[in-house]
């Protein structure tokens, strides 16, 4: 019995020498003394034993377990060391790994940039509803439903026909001036939507930025040349580019007379050389504030709409209006 507890130490002091982690550790010391363990067997035997026998068989074996705890216990602090002594290897003067921060959509850094231009010229900020009413959409907007220009904003109806996905920032002129008395001056960006198949140069949806500047009609009331003023300085501003001119082309649109498209041109990248459309304009109609409850012939205005993407897509040399709403990082990290 004596040689089975020899045994049993020789295993277990076997077991400690080829020891490499705690893991390891613990699993040997469930070995040697576990419920399982020869040792806990023994133990247990020991009652079936003649009395003398199995007090002098049982402080051995109780010998043996405190001995065996302490060699283990010896064993797992040296084990704790070396993972210390691993632990302070490590360069704490290492740089850091750079966390990626996420960043401002270009489409938003230039809203940013051209509220700010505008904001520096008097002009105050608001939004309104993408969700719109037919009548402020287009009937206020002198444009009936047998309006021929209907047809040039393909719409998105919503269910019943009375409500719409705002085709263009301009009813919120119509919102604005309902609520207020001239003179003021306005720019509304926003979302809008028109039902159209999807190219590298029309998305369904997109941003608009409308201008609305209105004042009692005669001297100093805003006029083409003020406009053409306004749009001079934003453009200059916006593509940081001084040599910028403004061209404007009759045009029709039914809420102004006369209309205008605006075409500038500049002297570098997209810019330098050739004419390029970048805005719809012109002096508001009087049937429209009339619509709004202004006395015809009252008040004298201009009003302008540009998309947002266009002039971003000029700016950073951006050739598929598809990329803002991709998701694609490789594209949006650039900025
Ligand atoms: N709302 C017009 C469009 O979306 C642009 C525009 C705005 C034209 C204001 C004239 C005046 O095409």
């Amino acid at each position: 019995m004596k040689s089975q507890l020899d045994h049993i130490r020789e295993v277990a002091l076997k077991d400690l020498e080829n020891l490499r982690s705690l893991a390891e550790l613990e699993a040997a010391r469930v070995r040697a003394l576990g419920r399982s363990s020869e040792l806990s067997q023994f133990l247990r035997s020991l009652k079936e034993r003649a009395e003398g026998e199995r007090r002098e068989l049982g402080e051995l074996a109780n010998r043996l377990r405190g001995e065996l705890e302490r060699q283990f216990d010896g064993a797992k602090e040296k084990l704790e060391d070396v993972a210390y002594a691993a632990l302070e290897k490590l360069d704490v003067t290492a740089p850091a790994l750079r966390s990626r921060r996420g960043h401002i959509h270009p489409l938003a850094q230039a809203q940013d940039d051209a509220n700010a231009i505008f904001a520096s010229m008097g002009f105050r900020i608001l939004e309104g509803p993408e969700v719109e009413t037919e009548w402020a959409n287009f009937d206020a907007l002198n444009t009936p439903p047998d309006h021929p220009a209907r047809g040039m904003q393909d719409t998105f109806w919503l269910q019943g026909m009375e409500h719409l996905m705002r085709t263009h920032t301009s009813p919120m002129q119509v919102r604005f001036m309902q609520a207020h008395q001239p003179p003021f001056r306005i720019i509304v960006p926003g979302r809008v939507y028109r039902n159209e198949a999807t190219d590298a140069t029309h998305e369904f949806q997109f941003h608009q930025i409308e201008g609305l500047m209105v004042a009692r009609a005669g001297e100093g009331a805003p006029s083409m040349a003020n406009l053409k003023g306004v749009m001079e300085h934003f453009y200059q501003r916006f593509f940081r580019d001084p040599n910028i001119e403004v061209r404007f082309n009759a045009s029709y649109f039914p809420f102004v007379e006369p209309g205008v498209e605006v075409y500038i041109k500049g002297s570098s990248g997209k810019l330098a050389g050739k004419w390029l459309e970048v805005a719809g304009a012109g002096m508001v109609h009087q049937n429209v504030f009339e619509r709004v409850g202004y006395v015809r012939g009252e008040m004298q205005g201009f009003a302008f709409g540009m998309a947002l993407e266009r002039i971003v897509m000029l700016k950073y040399k951006i050739d598929d209006i598809r990329l803002f709403n991709g998701g694609d990082l490789r594209f949006l990290r650039q900025f």
